[in-house]
């Protein structure tokens, strides 16, 4: 068996050695009575990232989604999201669930909508229609290959919100990446929307954990839905500890896989059997298309997979790979290498 290059997800990164020894030391309390002081510290460190009054632990970023989206919402509402986001296509109907909403989709380019193709959606206020209530956006984009959404648009959109009194609301699983392909601080990024939901256990390394951020008010509101839906812990501090740690160390060295995602994507490229958007590889994903050899992506990922790399088919022609704190430049070599011995 060849050795493994996993590039399913950011997420099947291990805790360093460091890493492991701050969850070893770190000082728990019960945090459903809200005396951890290391989960305290860090919502209190990643509400001050990301220019917010405070912050929610909660253990995974789906939990951060729908929390937020029941805070936004009341049953029957409608909501304005890109066609590829994540609380649509990967939370097991939560939504429809725990919240009620409807959800008005939209087919964005490269996994961003535009404010005239939400306004074009707006309901009139009259009774025959679902009240418009929230917009709804991901930055970068995962199921487009982790794209950053243009920042101008951004800004229009929050024009259009406040303009209709809607919620502007940010799934941030990877806003880091965001901040470190741009320049621009998580706080800049982070600005124009109400709430901002941020995951620990993706590009930073942290085994667990997901905030849901905004003002002091939305976040008394979120402890209710966290509660509900069952995301009380009590010495968390132990997971909260990893994600100081993550926050603190991992973040500048995202650059290091943006910079692997965009070799190993122009390597890809090169091959007459795939195809890669490559203005589309902006940060730790790469989504090549095998419709040039005419395969599907499944035959395609599991003949990787037989060969030591491992992917993710996004159904159809499209296979993801990620880049993450746990594959080294060798690690990308050698990914080449089975492109290259099984395709060329
Ligand atoms: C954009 C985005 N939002 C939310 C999530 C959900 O995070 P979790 O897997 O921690 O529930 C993911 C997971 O990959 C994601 O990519």
């Amino acid at each position: 068996m060849p050795q493994i290059i996993d590039m399913r997800s950011d997420t099947v990164t291990r805790p360093s050695p460091e890493m492991r020894r701050a969850m070893y030391e770190a000082e728990v309390g019960d945090d459903v009575f809200g005396d951890d002081p290391t989960v305290i510290r860090l919502q209190e460190i990643v509400a001050e990232l990301l220019g917010k009054e405070a912050a929610l632990f909660v253990p995974s970023g789906s939990m951060a989604n729908q929390v937020a989206m029941s805070c936004h919402t009341s049953p029957g509402d409608e909501v304005y999201l890109e066609a590829g986001s994540h609380v649509f296509n990967f939370e097991g109907g939560g939504a429809a669930q725990l919240s009620s909403v409807m959800f008005n989709i939209i087919e964005g380019f490269r996994g961003a909508l535009t404010t005239d193709q939400v306004e074009a959606r707006l309901r009139p206020g009259d009774h025959h229609f679902a009240p418009s209530r929230l917009i709804w956006i991901e930055n970068s984009a995962n199921r487009a290959g982790g794209t950053i959404f243009p920042q101008t648009e951004i800004n229009k959109l929050e024009k259009l919100a406040r303009e209709h009194g809607l919620g502007f609301h940010l799934d941030g699983a990877r806003l880091w990446n965001v901040a470190a392909a741009t320049g621009k601080s998580e706080a800049e990024l982070a600005a124009p929307f109400d709430t901002i939901n941020v995951c620990l256990s993706k590009g930073l390394g942290a085994p667990i954990g997901s905030l849901t951020v905004g003002s002091k008010e939305y976040i008394e509101e979120a402890h209710r839905y966290r509660k509900r839906f069952g995301g009380g812990m009590r010495q968390v501090g132990i997971i909260a500890a990893a994600g100081i740690y993550a926050v603190e160390n991992n973040r500048n060295r995202l650059i290091e896989d943006h910079r692997r995602a965009r070799r190993l994507a122009e390597a890809i490229n090169e091959l007459d059997a795939f195809s890669v958007d490559m203005e589309g590889v902006e940060t730790n994903i790469v989504i090549f298309d095998t419709s040039p050899c005419g395969l599907l992506g499944p035959e395609v990922n599991e003949r990787l997979r037989e060969n030591g790399l491992w992917g993710t088919s996004f159904g159809g022609t499209r296979i993801r790979l990620v880049t993450h704190l746990d594959l080294d430049d060798d690690d990308i070599d050698r990914a080449i290498e089975v492109f290259r011995s099984c395709y060329n």
